[in-house]
């Protein structure tokens, strides 16, 4: 029988539920990774190479979760990742998003391969919450410069430059199920010769530009005054080389384990990044964020301690939404928000700018 909302208990709960009930080209979509989904395992299982060392006696009877993310004030460290195809998983697709987004008053990042349009996902915010654009760079720029300016216009509040995937990755279990109906699930690929014999991901990736390089960033950089991120960073010298050239923050990401096969996860490239840039002194000049393979708050926590402004969630949003709709993404971040409170009791800390390196244990990690 199938699990009802209120016996999801954590986010792997909604990931089993979503398994058994949604279509299989939408499974086989949102759960691949690429190869030998060696980084998709490894970034979770990465956070158990952390350990905590709790400090005791401090006053944690009220716990502040919220903090500032490019200026935004939110209630939670987390933001919802951009996804693309939220209609594969539920008829009224990344709207969805939105609203649970706004109830717990975290950030969407809006994707650039959405099933909704841009519009409508942006005349689903209520008041003045706050959403992200992810791009995909067009190989026709004037469609990127459009894009960008019509999301600047309407109020998007920062651009986030994909920058791990000048080809779409081989998702194995997403070709198999031959992805037949790419029409009605996305809007803006910029035209559609597509080959649908490949799955979902490549079928819409063929626009992607991957001829994109460090010598077109400041190009962005003048297009709008939306602060500008890179998304899919992996190594320290790519962040100096980001500060160097003038963006506000990087994401430390692998994209979910759906591009390169053993990259590191975020968490491990973060502990890389952190101490080289605390020693040239530059931590402050960027807002560096990690995703993938966020699925309790204490990998939240772990990424918060060792420098990071926040975490992107990606697929436990997608399953819960799947399954159960709003309902299922409010308590999924719902979960996590009641887990981080009790967390940050246990480890001592009753704000996240208490929350800093000498707090874990990270001799397990490889670089140590
Ligand atoms: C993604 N991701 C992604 N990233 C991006 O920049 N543009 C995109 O269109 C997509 N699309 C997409 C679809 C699906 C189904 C998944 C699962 C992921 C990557 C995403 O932003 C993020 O990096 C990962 O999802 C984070 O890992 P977790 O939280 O899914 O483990």
């Amino acid at each position: 029988r199938m699990p009802i909302l209120e016996q999801c208990y954590n986010l792997m709960d909604f990931e089993a539920v979503a398994r058994r009930v949604m279509k299989k080209t939408a499974w086989a979509y949102y759960s691949s990774g690429s190869d030998d989904e060696i980084t998709m395992r490894e970034n979770h299982s990465a956070f158990h190479k952390i350990w905590f060392r709790p400090r005791i006696l401090h006053d944690v009877e009220n716990i502040d979760l919220s903090t500032q993310m490019l200026g935004t004030k939110v209630d939670i460290p987390f933001y919802v990742t951009a996804t693309a195809l939220g209609k594969l998983g539920n008829s009224e697709g990344e709207v969805i998003l939105t609203r649970g987004a706004k109830k717990h008053n975290v950030i969407q990042m809006i994707p650039t391969l959405a099933s909704c349009s841009f519009d409508e996902i942006v005349d689903a915010r209520q008041g003045d919450q706050a959403q992200w654009l992810q791009l995909y760079v067009n190989k026709d720029r004037a469609i990127t410069e459009r894009i960008i300016k019509h999301a600047e216009n309407r109020g998007c509040r920062g651009l986030f430059i994909t920058v791990d995937a000048p080809q779409l990755g081989r998702r194995e279990k997403d070709m198999r199920s031959k992805f037949s109906d790419v029409g009605s699930n996305v809007q803006n690929t910029g035209g559609d010769n597509v080959d649908r014999s490949q799955g979902a991901a490549r079928a819409i990736s063929s626009f992607i530009d991957p001829s994109l390089s460090w010598k077109d960033i400041p190009w962005f950089l003048g297009v709008t005054s939306m602060p500008i991120l890179l998304k899919g960073v992996q190594r320290v010298e790519d962040v100096i080389r980001a500060i160097e050239v003038g963006v506000q923050g990087v994401v430390l990401s692998n994209h979910g384990g759906r591009q390169l096969d053993f990259a590191r996860s975020g968490i491990e490239v973060l502990a890389e990044v952190m101490p080289v840039l605390r020693e040239r002194n530059w931590q402050d000049r960027i807002e560096i964020y990690i995703d993938g393979g966020i699925r309790r708050s204490t990998d939240i926590i772990k990424a918060l301690c060792l420098g990071a402004r926040g975490v992107g969630i990606g697929r436990p949003f997608l399953y819960a939404m799947s399954a159960y709709g709003l309902p299922g993404v409010d308590r999924a971040m719902q979960l996590l928000k009641d887990e981080m409170e009790m967390n940050m009791r246990l480890i001592g800390c009753s704000k996240v700018d208490q929350l800093n390196p000498t707090l874990l244990d990270t001799r397990g990690l490889s670089m140590h």
